[in-house]
């Protein structure tokens, strides 16, 4: 599926990932600045913080609970904070708009 990254600038980048990755890891291995994901997915650094574009929260599961601790404790939360490494990229999400806090630039 291709993923569109949104820096806080509002440039994007665009990026095919594999189905089964999270979007941490995508941006990761094609080198997208502002999510760093430095616990490597573990859900316990939020250095991979993400906002899903509104029009697309309804096709990506929601939070668990370990998420949504760690989501009271970053920078610039929104109602649709997410933890890239907890979001799974599905073929549903195909187009689907990432953005980036400007903290983590
Ligand atoms: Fe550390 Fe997501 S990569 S919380």
């Amino acid at each position: 599926p291709l993923i569109i990254y949104k820096s806080h600038d509002g440039s994007t980048q665009e990026v095919h990932a594999e189905t089964g990755t999270s979007i941490m890891q995508a941006a990761v291995d094609n080198g997208i600045d502002g999510i760093l994901g430095e616990c490597g997915g573990c859900c316990s650094c939020a250095t991979c913080h993400c906002y899903i574009d509104p029009a697309w929260v309804a096709k990506v599961s929601p939070a668990d609970s370990t998420e949504t601790d760690m989501l009271d404790c970053v920078l610039e939360p929104q109602e649709t904070s997410r933890l890239s490494c907890q979001v799974i990229i599905t073929d549903e999400m195909d187009g689907i708009v990432i953005a980036m806090p400007e903290s983590q630039y």
